[in-house]
């Protein structure tokens, strides 16, 4: 991993940063020169983030957080801002998908656990990194939903809820902040070569063989999955300056997904 510096002197903050999507964002914003606070809910991982960080020469530290816990994320940005001195970028990534199940076969505190991290945790990220942002003057959000916050996904009831609730918080945070500076966007990822994947076969099945339509889980014009380093393109896009216009949208990655 060779250093650049377009984001040279600033700090980025990655939830769920211990793989996949994570991961990938927390190593390209450390590639572009950034402070990376690598925050995740396994130390393990998160700590392992950190130390390809900093074999590629980069600057990381990991915080364990859970984003369903505004406590724990508040000590995240606090960490940020304590160690860096900014709190310039956050990719508000951190996820969870159960299995498939038709929506009356879902469990109460299945419900409840899947919103409190997809869509609760976002909420909570952005009430803790808005305010130092905005005393900064500047910053940018970029918050994960999915291409099920686009259109619906059989058997994925609770997922898509949570990520139609991250695009509306997406637009509605971008309006709230556009005229001060900040810029708060979302990126849409088709399917991804992550371990989150798994989580949908090891406990729901197959979604190919689901009684329900699930095409849109499935197809992808461009015939394949993402890789994760293609989402963190997009998101390391949306913090930069080249997208200084642009706030309050969700930009799929979805391999053209959104336009069948
Ligand atoms: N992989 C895909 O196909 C796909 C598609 C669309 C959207 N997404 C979204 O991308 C995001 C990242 O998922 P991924 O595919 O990289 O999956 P992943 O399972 O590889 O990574 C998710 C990370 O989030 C962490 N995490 C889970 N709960 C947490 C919590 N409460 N607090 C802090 N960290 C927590 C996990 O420990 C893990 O490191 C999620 O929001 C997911 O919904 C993924």
């Amino acid at each position: 991993m060779s250093t650049t510096s377009r984001f040279q002197g600033k700090t980025a903050v990655v939830t769920g940063a211990g793989s996949g999507i994570g991961r990938a964002s927390a190593l390209r914003f450390a590639e572009e020169g950034a402070n990376v606070v690598v925050a995740d809910v396994v130390e393990e991982t998160g700590r392992e983030t950190v130390r390809l960080i900093e074999e590629g020469g980069g600057n990381a530290t990991f915080v364990d957080v859970d984003v369903s816990d505004s406590e724990s994320v508040q000590r995240m940005v606090d960490t940020a801002v304590d160690t860096y001195g900014s709190l310039d970028f956050a990719h508000n990534n951190a996820g969870i998908l159960t299995g498939f199940a038709e929506v009356t076969d879902v469990a109460e505190e299945q419900w409840d656990k899947l919103l409190d991290v997809n869509l609760k945790g976002v909420w909570t990220c952005m009430k803790a990194e808005l305010p130092v942002m905005e005393a900064q003057g500047s910053g940018a959000i970029v918050n994960t939903a999915s291409e099920a916050g686009l259109v619906g996904m059989g058997g994925l009831s609770s997922y898509s809820a949570s990520k139609h609730g991250v695009v509306g918080l997406t637009k509605t945070v971008g309006l709230e902040y556009a005229s001060r500076e900040i810029r708060v966007n979302a990126v849409a990822p088709g399917p991804t070569n992550t371990n989150i994947q798994s989580s949908v076969g090891g406990s729901g099945g197959n979604p190919e063989s689901m009684p329900f339509d699930t095409s849109a889980m499935v197809d992808v014009p461009m015939d394949r999955v993402a890789e994760p380093e293609e989402i963190a393109g997009a998101v390391v896009f949306l913090c930069s300056s080249d997208a200084s216009y642009i706030t309050g949208h969700t930009l799929p990655v979805d391999g053209g997904q959104a336009a069948d």
